[in-house]
């Protein structure tokens, strides 16, 4: 019999998952927990949140569950998988413990600083007045952080002692972030290009993915407010043969190195944010997931079968996995609610689904979406990622905004300039 996987979650990352899965030929039954109306077309949605550990414990044990998938982070630091491997289930992505790297920023940057990954200078604070004192005669611009998890608007880039001040108030006074910022780490801003890194991580080894780049600004000419990324390219264009190998002897050997000295195991996908800078790749964050949006272009370009590397990676085998990768580029330009991130409304109608996913190379991932009477509603900030795959990236964007041209719903925003050529920082 085929296997049965649950993926948890709700966005575009969830919807990229359960499309590649569904694929491969091992698969009989894909679950999304909740799911969207993507994954819906796919497999089945069962309403149960993806931080509701005992929940899924029971689905996935009724339901007889080969293979429990995490999406999101929040999941991760609430425990899922420790929940599930301590019951003996199968499940993908670190306990809690390692999941912290992500969880808390603090914890991350320690972890860095001890174990020599290059990372911006920092401080951390658990006084307001004394991260007010630092930020008096830091130099500018200068970078606050909420300490834990923040949906992403937890970093604040301040242009001067000012705007530094209102960060600290925000996070540690007016607790906008919760607990999330009772801790702020301070930092040095880093100059340089960002790229997105995957690495498969299975308690001993690594390997690598693709190299992609998101696009955190909401508007165009990277403008505007920091959302959850509003589009993706793979590869990156900015990561030669040579920032390959420094990614992997300054990064990632570290990496292993500092989670095997700390006592920790890993293992599922880690993410790092860099920014390549004059000096090398830098570490901005740790993410402890797949990315969201670069699944979206990851999936387009992996040919060969997921399954085998999720097993393996929980398997500590990787080192037998040799993906295929597609030597096309992968575009992917989200189209978002208007308003995003900021307030936004939903329940909009989305017109052009069925014309955009007939376009030769194109696919459509559903974020926000919902599934009513026959028809499909905006329920998120951030609602479809359109992806196109060609030979050469001006090829694949030309074929991505090709399909997202057919798409409309009310207020609907996206920006105009993924993947186009860069202007230097
Ligand atoms: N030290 C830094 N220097 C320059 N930009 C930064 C720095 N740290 C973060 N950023 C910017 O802020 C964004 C969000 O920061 P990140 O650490 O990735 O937090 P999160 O994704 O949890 O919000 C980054 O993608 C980057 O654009
Ligand atoms: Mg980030």
């Amino acid at each position: 019999m085929g296997m049965r996987i649950l993926i948890t979650g709700s966005g575009g990352r969830e919807h990229a998952l359960a499309w590649k899965l569904s694929q491969s030929s091992r698969v009989e039954r894909v679950y999304a927990a909740p799911g969207n109306a993507g994954t819906a077309l796919i497999g089945e949605n069962v309403p149960i949140s993806p931080e509701d550990a005992a929940g899924l414990l029971a689905f996935a044990r009724e339901h007889r569950i080969d293979l429990t998938v995490v999406g999101p982070d929040d999941a991760l630091a609430a425990g899922v998988v420790d929940v599930f491997e301590d019951a003996g289930l199968r499940i993908f992505g670190p306990r809690a413990a390692a999941a912290r790297l992500e969880s808390s920023k603090a914890f991350a940057k320690d972890f860095m600083q001890r174990h020599g990954i290059p990372t911006a200078a920092y401080r951390e604070f658990t006084d307001s007045a004394e991260a007010r004192d630092y930020c008096r005669a830091a130099n500018y611009p200068l970078v606050v952080k909420a300490d834990g998890l923040a949906l992403g608007k937890g970093v604040i880039i301040a242009a001067d002692a000012e705007q530094a001040d209102a960060a600290i108030r925000t996070c540690m006074e007016d607790k906008v972030f919760g607990a999330a910022g009772m801790k702020v780490v301070v930092e040095e801003f880093l100059v340089g290009v960002e790229c997105s890194i995957h690495a498969l991580v299975d308690g001993s080894g690594y390997l690598l993915f693709p190299d992609c780049r998101d696009h955190k600004k909401a508007l165009d000419g990277d403008l505007g407010l920091n959302t959850g990324g509003m589009g993706t390219i793979c590869p990156s264009g900015t990561v030669d043969e040579e920032m390959t190998a420094r990614i992997r002897a300054e990064i990632l050997d570290r990496f292993m190195a500092g989670i095997r000295a700390d006592g920790l195991s890993f293992r599922g996908m880690l993410f790092p944010g860099l920014m390549l800078t004059a000096e090398g790749p830098k570490v901005l964050e740790f993410n402890c997931r797949w990315g969201d949006p670069e699944t979206q272009v990851l999936v387009r370009r992996l040919n060969s079968d997921m399954v085998p590397l999720l097993e393996a990676t929980i398997d500590g085998t990787l080192t037998d996995q040799f993906p295929v990768w597609d030597d096309a580029a992968a575009v992917c330009v989200i189209l978002a609610s208007g308003g995003y991130p900021g307030a936004y409304e939903k329940g909009k109608a989305i017109h052009g689904l069925s014309k955009a996913a007939f376009i030769e190379g194109v696919e459509v991932f559903h974020a926000g979406t919902k599934a009513s009477d026959g028809q499909v509603l905006t329920s998120g900030g951030r609602v479809l990622g359109v992806t196109g795959k060609a030979l050469g990236l001006e090829a694949a964007r030309a074929l991505a905004y090709l399909g997202a041209d057919e798409i409309s719903f009310d207020g609907m925003q996206r920006r105009n300039d993924i993947g186009a050529p860069r202007r230097m920082p």
